[in-house]
């Protein structure tokens, strides 16, 4: 088996306080993992360690091999963060363009994955509006859609169904469900056990001691 993630005692300070208390852990190529944790338990700051956008205080680790940070391995992985901020004046179509341009798709490839993927989550028919008039729920389907454009060997999802209604969160777990399927690794953030249970086949404890 492949080992996607690595950790080994990773910390987070901010000041004095403590975010993350020595994170141990290890993902398999293929696994759901869920990361449960109530809110503050220090989940959105494991996820940027991970994609090294917050530098660790302490500890070690590796994603898809390289060490944490290494832009050939980031290029790999999709990220739908939590609280994302957009560029709301694009409409989706050019949105998922724009994102697909920086990860240096070729043009037949992206236009052929943008509209799969607009279908998927359900947007193809307001694929030519603004992001600026979808409600937060279309948001997230759009974000979702953008963390796979590149058909990432892992994708980080945090929270990734806080903003939507039962029908948004049934087409987030399918979404989750599919890439099981397909062999696609996914580090799945979130403070509800319940869509832990449904969509993971491991689980950790944001917050416990290190396992
Ligand atoms: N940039 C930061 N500066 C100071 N404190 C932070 C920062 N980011 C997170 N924290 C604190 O770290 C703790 C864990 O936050 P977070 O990782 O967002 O938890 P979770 O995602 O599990 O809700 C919280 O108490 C939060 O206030
Ligand atoms: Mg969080």
């Amino acid at each position: 088996m492949t080992t996607v993630i690595k950790t080994e005692n990773l910390r987070k300070e901010f000041g004095k306080y403590a975010a993350v208390k020595g994170l141990t852990l290890q993902v398999e190529q293929g696994e759901v993992f869920g990361f449960l944790g109530p809110n503050g338990a220090g989940k959105t700051t494991s996820i940027k360690m991970l994609l090294g956008l917050v530098t660790p205080t302490s500890g070690t680790g590796s994603l898809l091999g390289a060490p944490l940070g290494d832009r050939t391995a980031l290029a790999r992985i999709g990220f739908l963060p939590e609280h994302f901020r957009f560029q709301e004046w694009l409409t989706a179509h050019e949105f998922l363009q724009l994102h697909g341009e920086l990860l240096g798709m070729d043009s037949r490839n992206l236009n052929l994955r943008r509209d799969e993927l607009l279908e998927q989550v359900g947007l193809s028919d307001f694929r030519y509006k603004q992001l600026r008039t979808f409600s937060k729920g279309m948001l997230q389907r759009v974000g979702l859609a953008q963390a796979l454009l590149n058909r990432p060997a892992l994708v980080f999802l945090d929270e990734p169904t806080s903003g939507l209604d039962p029908v948004g969160r049934r087409l987030v777990r399918d979404i989750i469900h599919e890439l099981r399927a397909q062999g696609t690794s996914v580090f799945l953030n979130s403070h509800l056990l319940s869509e832990i249970e449904v969509t993971c086949n491991r689980v950790k404890r944001s917050g416990s001691s290190p396992a």
